[in-house]
C-alpha cells in the first residue's frame, strides 16, 4: 500500500495508483493560463546533487502552475562548500519548506533521506538505481501517444545497467497485460537481474538495425551511456539514424529521457514517431499531480 508520504520507488505503487496519477495528470493537461491552487501556500525543496535540466525545472514549473513555489538547492554557493553533509542540509531545507524532490548519486540514499525528514520525499533518482517520475511521465507519454499501456514490445537500447530511467520503467510497465521486454546492449551494459522478469530478453547487441527489423517494437527507449557511471572497459556508442527509421514500424516510437548525447541524430528528429521532445512535456502535468496528490491536495 502506498502512503502517500513519499515516492521513493515505482514498487511502491500498484497499478491502480498509477492509473490514478496518471487520470490526474491528464486532468492537469491544459494548466496554461489557470489559477490552480493545490500547492497554494506551499514550498517545494528542489535538492539536486547531480546535474539536472528536465527533472529540476519540470517540478519547479509543476509547483508554479499548481500555485506553490520552489526553493532550489545547489552545492556551490552553500555551507556544503564549509564541508556540511548532505544530511544537514536536508534537514534545514526541510524547515524551510514542505515537500522535497531530491537526486542524489547513491543507490538507495533517498530511501535514507526520506526515513528521515517527516516532509513528502519525492526520488529524482538515486545513482544508478530508479527513477520514478521519469517512468510515470514515460507512461503518460506511451498512454497518450499509443492509446493503450498493454501489449506492448518494448526496445530498451544503450546502457541498461547504470540507466536508471529504464529500471524502473519495465517495473512499472510490467504491471500491465502482455508487454514484452527486449534489451539491446552488450551482455556487460545488461539491465539487471532484478529488473528483468519472464517477458524480459537479452539480445546482443551487434547490428541494432537488424534486431529492430526482427522484433518490430511498439516503442524503442534509447538510453544514454552513463560516462559518469561507467567502469574502465565499459565504453560503448551507438547512433539511431535514418537507417534505423527505415526498418521501424510505421505505428512505433522512438523515446529517450533526454540528455540525448551521440545515440539520436538529429537528422531524425523530424520523423513524428521520434518523441522525446514531447516526452519532455508530459513530464510536466505527471509532476503535477504527484506533487499535489503528495501534499494531500487532490
Ligand atoms: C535521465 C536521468 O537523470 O536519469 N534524465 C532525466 O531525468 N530525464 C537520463 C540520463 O541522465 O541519461
Amino acid at each position: 500500500m502506498w502512503d502517500r508520504k513519499d515516492l521513493v520507488s515505482i514498487n511502491d505503487l500498484t497499478k491502480k495508483d498509477i492509473e490514478m496519477i496518471l487520470d490526474l495528470a491528464d486532468h492537469f493537461k491544459d494548466s496554461k493560463g489557470k489559477k490552480l491552487d493545490s500547492a497554494k501556500g506551499y514550498i517545494l525543496g528542489n535538492v539536486f546533487f547531480e546535474p539536472s535540466t528536465r527533472t529540476q525545472r519540470s517540478f519547479q514549473a509543476a509547483m508554479y502552475r499548481l500555485g506553490g513555489n520552489v526553493l532550489t538547492h545547489k552545492d556551490i554557493g552553500s555551507s556544503r562548500e564549509k564541508g556540511e553533509s548532505k544530511e544537514d542540509t536536508i534537514r534545514v531545507f526541510e524547515q524551510y519548506c514542505d515537500v522535497m524532490v531530491i537526486r542524489d548519486p547513491g543507490i538507495g540514499s533517498i530511501k535514507n533521506y526520506a526515513d528521515i525528514l517527516s516532509v513528502p520525499v519525492i526520488n529524482a533518482g538515486d545513482g544508478s538505481n530508479e527513477h520514478p517520475t521519469q517512468s510515470l511521465l514515460d507512461l503518460c507519454t506511451i498512454r497518450n501517444e499509443l492509446k493503450r499501456l498493454e501489449n506492448l514490445k518494448v526496445v530498451l537500447v544503450g546502457d541498461l545497467k547504470y540507466g536508471r530511467t529504464v529500471h524502473s520503467l519495465v517495473k512499472a510497465l510490467e504491471q500491465f497485460d502482455n508487454n514484452s521486454f527486449f534489451g539491446v546492449s552488450p551482455e556487460s551494459l545488461g539491465i539487471p537481474e532484478e529488473f528483468r522478469n519472464k517477458d524480459y530478453e537479452q539480445v546482443e547487441f551487434t547490428d541494432l538495425n537488424e534486431a529492430l527489423r526482427n522484433i518490430k517494437p511498439d516503442i524503442v527507449y534509447a538510453t544514454r551511456v552513463q560516462k559518469e557511471r561507467l567502469s574502465e572497459g565499459e565504453e560503448f556508442s551507438y547512433e539511431i539514424n535514418s537507417k534505423t527509421m527505415d526498418v521501424l514500424p510505421k505505428e512505433s516510437v522512438i523515446m529517450h529521457p533526454l540528455p540525448r548525447v551521440n545515440e539520436l541524430n538529429p537528422e531524425i528528429d523530424s520523423d513524428p514517431r521520434v518523441i522525446p521532445f514531447k516526452q519532455a512535456g508530459y513530464g510536466l502535468r505527471t509532476r503535477m499531480a504527484v506533487l499535489a496528490i503528495l501534499l494531500g491536495k487532490s
